[in-house]
C-alpha cells in the first residue's frame, strides 16, 4: 500500500473504513478513571474519524497524522473549524486549531520533535491498514515517536488466506511480536465484526491496551 493508493482512494471518496460513530470501546476508555481528563492523544492514520470530534467535544486534546490533505480538510470542515495552516522548514504541512493538530505527511516522517509530548496513542484502523512488513516498521516508528507513551489498539482478526487486506488481519501474536519488547500487552474486547469482514468475511475486533513498561525509546 503506497502512498497512492490511499491518495486516491480519498479522491474517488472510497471510504468504507470511515465509520459513522465513535468507536464504543474507545469512548468507555476515555470516559472512564484511567484516562486522565485533558491529555494528548495521538491518532496515528486518522483520516477524518468521528473519534476526533467525540475526543475535542470530551476536552481531550488531539495531534493526528495523515497522508491526504483531502481527508484533512474533510475533518476541520465537518468539526467546524476554520484551521490555521502553516508548513514547516522539512515541507510537512499543518493543520490547526483549537485543541487539535493535524500533521498532512507520512508519519515515517514525522520525529518526536515534531510530534512534541503526547499522553496517550489511539490506534484505530492505522496498523491493520498497513501489510506486515510496513506494520512491522509502522509500529516501531511509533513507539519511537511517541516514546512509548501508553496505547489503545484496535486489531481485526480473521483468515488471511480468504481476503487480501487492508484491512489486514492482526492476529494475538503479531500484536506480542510488535510490541510486547516495550509494553505490558492487555487484550481488553473481543467480539464479532458485525457483518463480517468487508461485509463478507467472518472476523472479530479485538481491542488491546499496551501499557509502556518504561517510557523511553532508541530508534
Ligand atoms: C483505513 S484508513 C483509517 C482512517 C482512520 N483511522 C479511521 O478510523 O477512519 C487509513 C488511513 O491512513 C492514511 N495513511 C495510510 N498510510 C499512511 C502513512 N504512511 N502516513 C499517514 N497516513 C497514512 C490513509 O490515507 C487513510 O486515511
Amino acid at each position: 500500500m503506497d502512498a497512492q493508493f490511499w491518495l486516491a482512494k480519498w479522491k474517488r471518496n472510497e471510504i468504507g473504513f470511515h465509520a459513522l460513530h465513535a468507536h464504543p470501546t474507545m469512548v468507555a476508555y476515555f470516559s472512564g478513571p484511567c484516562a486522565p481528563q485533558g491529555a494528548c492523544v495521538f491518532v496515528p492514520l486518522c483520516g477524518k474519524s468521528l473519534d476526533i470530534h467525540w475526543l475535542l467535544k470530551s476536552n481531550y486534546r488531539v495531534i493526528g497524522v495523515e497522508l491526504s490533505r483531502l481527508a484533512v480538510e474533510q475533518l476541520f470542515a465537518e468539526l467546524d473549524i476554520h484551521p490555521a495552516i502553516s508548513c514547516l522548514p522539512s515541507g510537512v504541512v499543518v493543520f490547526e486549531g483549537p485543541n487539535i493538530r493535524i500533521f498532512v505527511a507520512d508519519i515515517f516522517s514525522l520525529t518526536p520533535d515534531m510530534l512534541g509530548s503526547v499522553d496517550i496513542v489511539y490506534d484505530r484502523a492505522a496498523l491493520v491498514a498497513l501489510p506486515p512488513q510496513m506494520a512491522a516498521l509502522y509500529a516501531h516508528h511509533l513507539t519511537y515517536l511517541t516514546k512509548s507513551a501508553d496505547q489503545l489498539l484496535v486489531c481485526v482478526e480473521y483468515d488471511q488466506e480468504r481476503l487480501s487486506g487492508p484491512p489486514f488481519a492482526v492476529m494475538a501474536q503479531d500484536v506480542e511480536r510488535y510490541y510486547a519488547q516495550d509494553y505490558t500487552i492487555a487484550s481488553i474486547e473481543h467480539f464479532p465484526v458485525a457483518n463480517g469482514i468487508k461485509g463478507r468475511e467472518p472476523g472479530y475486533e479485538h481491542i488491546w491496551f499496551l501499557h509502556a513498561q518504561k517510557r523511553e525509546f532508541k530508534k
